[in-house]
This record gives C-alpha cells, sequence and structure tokens, in this order.
C-alpha cells in the first residue's frame, strides 16, 4: 500500500489547503469560548502560561506523531494502528479515539447550536439596546429552554453533514479555505473595537498578570486538557486529516504553523472578551456563558456595532463549524473504511446519532435546565461529556501516541516520513529535539500531571 495511492481516497490539494483544514480544525468553540473562560475561572496570566507550556512541550510532539501516523498509512484511526502495528492493542488507541469524537460532538454540537442562535438573534437585530442583567436572563432562557437548543443543535448537524457529505476536497478543504481567512479579519475588527473602550487596559492586565497563588493541581490538569482539546489532539483527529496531507508537505512546518496560529486566535479572542468584561464590571468567571452575556455589550450602542456583533458570532460559527467538520471525519473515514459504509450513510448516521444523545447535553448545561439535577459524581451528562473528553481520554491517547510515535514506531520510518525521504534538510536538524521531547519529556509530563491531579501524587 503505497503513499497516496489508495483506491478513491482523496487527498487535500495543496499546502495552503493542508494548512487551512488542519487550522480550521484547532480553531473553533476553544478559542472562542473555552479559552476565555477558563483562563477567567483559573486567574489569568499564570494559567495562560501553563497552557502555553503545554502546547510547546505537550501539544507539538502529540500532533507530528499524529501526522505521522496519518500520512503515512492513509487510513482512518482504527485501521492506521491496524496497519503499523497489526494484532497488537495498540489499535485501542483509535477505539479511544472514535469514542472521543462522540463524546466531543454531544455538547459541543450544543454549544455550536447557541452560537448559531445567537448570530440568528444579531441578524434580527435582538442585542441593539441591551444591558448585563438583560444579556444574563437572555442567556439563561436559551440553555434552559426545552426546544430551542435542541433546533440550533440540529441545524448545526445539518450544516456540518451537508458539508461532509461534499467529500474532502469539494466539502472540507473549499470550506476551510474560504472561510478561514473570513474568520481571522472579522476577530482582528472585533479586537481593535474591544481594545479602544474605556477600561480596556485592565482587561488586557488580566491576561497578562501571572499570580501562582491560583495554580491548583485541578487547574493544571485543566490547562493541560485544554491544550489537546484546542488542538485536536489526542484523539485521531490529526491522525485522519494527516491522511489527506499531500506527500510533500512539510509536516514539522506544519505543526508549527498550525500550534502558533491557533494560539494566536486564542490571544486574540481573549483580548476582545476580557477588555470588555473589565469595562462592564462582570465577572470574569462567569463560566460557559462568559461569552454570550459578554459580547452583545462590546458592540451595543455604537456606530456599526450591530454589524459588528453579526460579524462576531458569524466567525464563531465558522470557527466551531471546521473544528465539527474534523470531529466527524473521524467517525465517516473509520466507518467507511473499517466497515465499508458509504460516506453518505456514515455521515448522516452519524449525525442522528449525535441529535439524539447531544439533547442529553442540550438539556443539562445549566443546573436550571430540563435536565440540570441529573447530576451523578458531582457533573451532569454536559460537564461529564466535556470533562471525560478533555481531561481523560485525549491526555491518555495522546499519551500513548506519543508513546507509539516514540518507542513502538520504526525509527527510520519516522525519519523518512517527517522529511519527505530526505528532501526537507530542516527536519534532519530538527527532528532528534522531538524524539527526546517525545520519548521522555511529553510521557513524563503527562503522567505527573495526571496523577497530580487525580491526587496520587502531591507536587
Ligand atoms: N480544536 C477544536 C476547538 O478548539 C475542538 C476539537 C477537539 C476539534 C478535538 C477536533 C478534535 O474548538
Amino acid at each position: 500500500m503505497s503513499m497516496g495511492h489508495h483506491h478513491g481516497r482523496e487527498t487535500f490539494s495543496s499546502g495552503l489547503a493542508v494548512f487551512f483544514a488542519t487550522l480550521g480544525s484547532a480553531v473553533g468553540l476553544g478559542n472562542i469560548w473555552k479559552f476565555p473562560y477558563l483562563t477567567g475561572k483559573f486567574g489569568g496570566g499564570a494559567f495562560l502560561l501553563v497552557y502555553l507550556s503545554c502546547v510547546l512541550l505537550i501539544g507539538l510532539p502529540i500532533m507530528l506523531s499524529e501526522f505521522y501516523i496519518g500520512r503515512r498509512t492513509r487510513r482512518n484511526v482504527v485501521g492506521a494502528f491496524h496497519q503499523l502495528a497489526p494484532g497488537t492493542p495498540w489499535k485501542g488507541i483509535g477505539v479511544m479515539g472514535v469514542s472521543a469524537a462522540y463524546l466531543i460532538m454531544f455538547f459541543y454540537s450544543c454549544v455550536a447550536g447557541w452560537v448559531y442562535y445567537y448570530l440568528f438573534r444579531s441578524l434580527r437585530g435582538d442585542f441593539a439596546a441591551v444591558t448585563p442583567d438583560l444579556l444574563k436572563n437572555e442567556f439563561g432562557a436559551v440553555v434552559t429552554g426545552v426546544w430551542t437548543p435542541v433546533f440550533w443543535q440540529w441545524v448545526v448537524l445539518a450544516v456540518v453533514t451537508a458539508i461532509l457529505i461534499m467529500g474532502v476536497k469539494k466539502g472540507i478543504e473549499r470550506i476551510t479555505k474560504t472561510l478561514m481567512p473570513v474568520l481571522f479579519l472579522l476577530i482582528i475588527a472585533c479586537d481593535i473595537r474591544a481594545l479602544t473602550l474605556p477600561g480596556a487596559g485592565e482587561g488586557v492586565n488580566f491576561l497578562l498578570h501571572v499570580d501562582f497563588s491560583q495554580l491548583t493541581p485541578a487547574a493544571i490538569l485543566t490547562a493541560m486538557g485544554l491544550a489537546f482539546f484546542k488542538l485536536s489532539l489526542g484523539m485521531g483527529t490529526m491522525t485522519t486529516y494527516a491522511s489527506y496531507f499531500t506527500p510533500s508537505n512539510n509536516m514539522m512546518a506544519t505543526a508549527v504553523k498550525v500550534a502558533s496560529a491557533d494560539t494566536l486566535v486564542s490571544m486574540l479572542a481573549g483580548l476582545a472578551i476580557f477588555p470588555t468584561v473589565f469595562a462592564f464590571g462582570m465577572e470574569p468567571g462567569a463560566g460557559p456563558g462568559l461569552l454570550f452575556m459578554t459580547i452583545p455589550l462590546v458592540f451595543s450602542q455604537m456606530p456599526f456595532g450591530q454589524q459588528l456583533l453579526i460579524a462576531f458570532f458569524f466567525l464563531t460559527s465558522i470557527a466551531a463549524t471546521t473544528a465539527m467538520l474534523s470531529l466527524v471525519e473521524v467517525l465517516i473515514a473509520y466507518f467507511s473504511e473499517e466497515h465499508g459504509v458509504s460516506r453518505q450513510k456514515a455521515a448522516i448516521g452519524n449525525a442522528l446519532l449525535i441529535a439524539v444523545v447531544g439533547m442529553l447535553a442540550a438539556w443539562s448545561a445549566d443546573p436550571v435546565g430540563p435536565l440540570g439535577q441529573v447530576v451523578f459524581g458531582g457533573r451532569g451528562f454536559f460537564d461529564w461529556f466535556d470533562y471525560l473528553s478533555s481531561n481523560i481520554l485525549l491526555p491518555i491517547g495522546g499519551l500513548f501516541i506519543v508513546l507509539f510515535f516514540g518507542y513502538a514506531a520504526n525509527q527510520q520510518d519516522i525519519i523518512d516520513q517527517l522529511t519527505n525521504n530526505g528532501t526537507l534538510s530542516l527536519g534532519r536538524s530538527t527532528l532528534p529535539i522531538f524524539f527526546f521531547l517525545a520519548r521522555y519529556v511529553t510521557p513524563a509530563l503527562l503522567v505527573v500531571i495526571f496523577l497530580n491531579a487525580i491526587g496520587l501524587l502531591k507536587v
């Protein structure tokens, strides 16, 4: 099975397409919704610092491992391990990855539904005159509603499914290449406005001020989980996308570019949200509703404010949608290659399943919601889906992926793959660094952070 000649298997058509598709997976609600509210909750700068270290020391080596596994095998995440290590338990990584894709989709499609709904409302001009209290009530009504959140969740799933049915090139590639640049321009426009608000400096300080006293083991685990979630790592998303990479792609460069651009978008989102929070005297630790309760304020009562508000929810919809393309693509590639289901059937079948189970998330996102009181082990469905995937499955998956890369895979094969058979000179010099990280640093950090968080180890 030589590279690039899998029957009927598509690839992206250029390096640029590879970059935008992969960035489209990384940039999502993680940047615009999760990153700001977690940074707010865990006290700002110190959390940010841990997060950045995780991106560098844990994220990058795992991303590179996934790129290698994906492009080397040109298969879905289960098939990839089956091919590289037949008859071994390594394919358990693939099975875990498929499970994580479901768990994430259950709650992700729900939050994306709220975003679509806010886009719709801003298009209708509903946020022309708002106050902090009004927005709080508005958001409360959304997350405690019965059919509104579910309806919008289904709209989201329909859009994602329609794009995916078009295929890797005509669907994923075309959409991400068109929309990612738009997202970037829109977020810069929003930043310019937020940073010129009176009192914006306090928000910037909050983001940059480092105070280690708030860095509990739980905060560190969360920062690490966020790094996985943000970069779509530990579950085979990057493996699946890399299986569509061009043979000539410089994957080390792609990994560095995607991780940097993703971090930049997170910072830009933080810079849009925190100045607003402080300028309007709101709580930075307000939780999952932070985005929905602050952003409409930024743009209220100012020239072109309503247009900017539409721009903001549009860009967030783009981010969420392109990330979901990559989540569901893991499932589609798996079902079509391992079980012979057509792309179309796999897309529709999975969307239906996610629509049904996803209702559990939509109804448990708020304690006052329809299933808000169904709590086990201190969490409801929504929080369990999120916690289990980000803080447990992705880090464990990531640990095994990096161990596979560092110890089990054929090292010469990795070198050939990552240097495109020796044609990339840069690879020769940087690869040893990645091997060192992948063998010692990344696994050690993962284990320490993990044991520390579950209380088995005190550091
Ligand atoms: N990286 C995406 C985000 O930040 C979420 C995601 C996680 C996508 C895992 C794919 C796989 O929103």
